[in-house]
């Protein structure tokens, strides 16, 4: 049995939108907004809806322009701030120190920080009511492409009688912004061979206790976060081959991420190094060496 709430626009999920906006003196403003959504495939349009009372309304009409930037969960907090005050006495930019970005195709500026930007040209405005339906059309989707580096270490060469020990990975993107990383190390099935120590420094003693293979495996793929990122690994076909026969063995699939490996760049650009092993393009690199742990596969990264 349903019961009459009235007449409201109770319809969810709504966006949490940064409608990006000159004011009349050039100064770049934001605004929260939820009423908005696609409204065209052809030519690409979404819709937002302002209030007079904003700040951003007169900028939008007057510009004609408008942009949209997309914040990611962690950035949910600062996305509240930019609808709680207004441009009209506070820089909202300064106050909450991300960065406007002019856009080259609107006149308009987006945050550089949100990871999804949608850069638009007003076509039609639609006086409501209380609130005005801006359709902008879509020139261009910005979005920023993550990298993860990867490494693993094993028992030995081969992933049908060698196991992973441990697991590394760094979420960065190509300004050099780290944005994660997870490591773990992983209880094996057999003992790791001393010579196989002295190469990476882990022994029986540090993964006896950790999670197994199979345990640790979702934590990977849920670092991975789908297959968006592009993964970069140093000798990337021996850490996949591990990766994916302890996929098939643990029943998981691995996500068909475009995979990136350092070996192979290197060998084509890198010109002088005593080899292309990763030790020796540290020191020719002049790559800090850095470790997050004493044992971290990540070398260099
Ligand atoms: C989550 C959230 C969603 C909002 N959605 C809208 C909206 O869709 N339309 C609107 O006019 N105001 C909306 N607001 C309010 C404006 O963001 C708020 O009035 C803001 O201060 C206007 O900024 P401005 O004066 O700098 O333009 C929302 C606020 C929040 C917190």
């Amino acid at each position: 049995m349903k019961r009459s709430r009235g007449a409201k626009t109770l319809v969810y999920p709504t966006p949490t939108w940064i409608v990006g906006s000159y004011d009349k003196q050039g100064k770049p403003n934001g605004m929260t907004a939820a009423w908005g959504g696609i409204c065209c495939s052809d030519p690409p349009c979404i819709a937002v809806s302002l209030r007079k009372a904003t700040y951003s309304y007169a900028s939008l009409v007057n510009r004609r322009a408008f942009t949209i930037s997309v914040p990611s969960q962690a950035q949910v907090k600062v996305a509240d701030y930019f609808g709680l005050v207004s441009g009209r006495d506070t820089d909202k930019f300064a106050a909450t120190g991300l960065t406007p970005v002019r856009s080259d195709l609107v006149d308009a500026p987006y945050v550089a920080e949100f990871p999804l930007v949608l850069e638009c040209k007003v076509l039609h405005m639609f006086d409501l009511g209380l609130h005005t339906q801006f359709v902008g059309e879509v020139l261009d989707v910005k979005a920023d492409e993550d990298v993860i580096a990867f490494d693993l270490e094993t028992t030995g060469l081969f992933p049908v009688v060698a196991r992973i020990v441990e697991f590394g990975a760094v979420r960065f993107r190509l300004d050099g912004r780290v944005l994660g990383t997870w490591e773990q190390l992983v209880d094996r099935e057999c003992s790791i061979p001393p010579e196989v120590t002295d190469i990476h420094g882990i022994t029986d003693a540090m993964v006896c206790g950790q999670p197994t293979l199979a345990q640790a495996l979702p934590g990977f793929l849920e670092f991975l976060g789908g297959s968006d990122a592009i993964l970069l690994a140093h000798n990337a076909a021996f850490d996949l081959g591990f990766l994916n026969f302890a996929a098939a063995k643990s029943g998981w699939n691995l996500p068909a991420n475009p995979v990136v490996d350092t070996l192979d760049l290197a060998r084509s650009c890198v010109r002088g190094a005593r080899s292309c092993r990763l030790e020796d393009l540290v020191v020719h690199l002049r790559l800090a060496e850095r470790k997050t742990t004493g044992h971290c596969p990540i070398r260099g990264w």
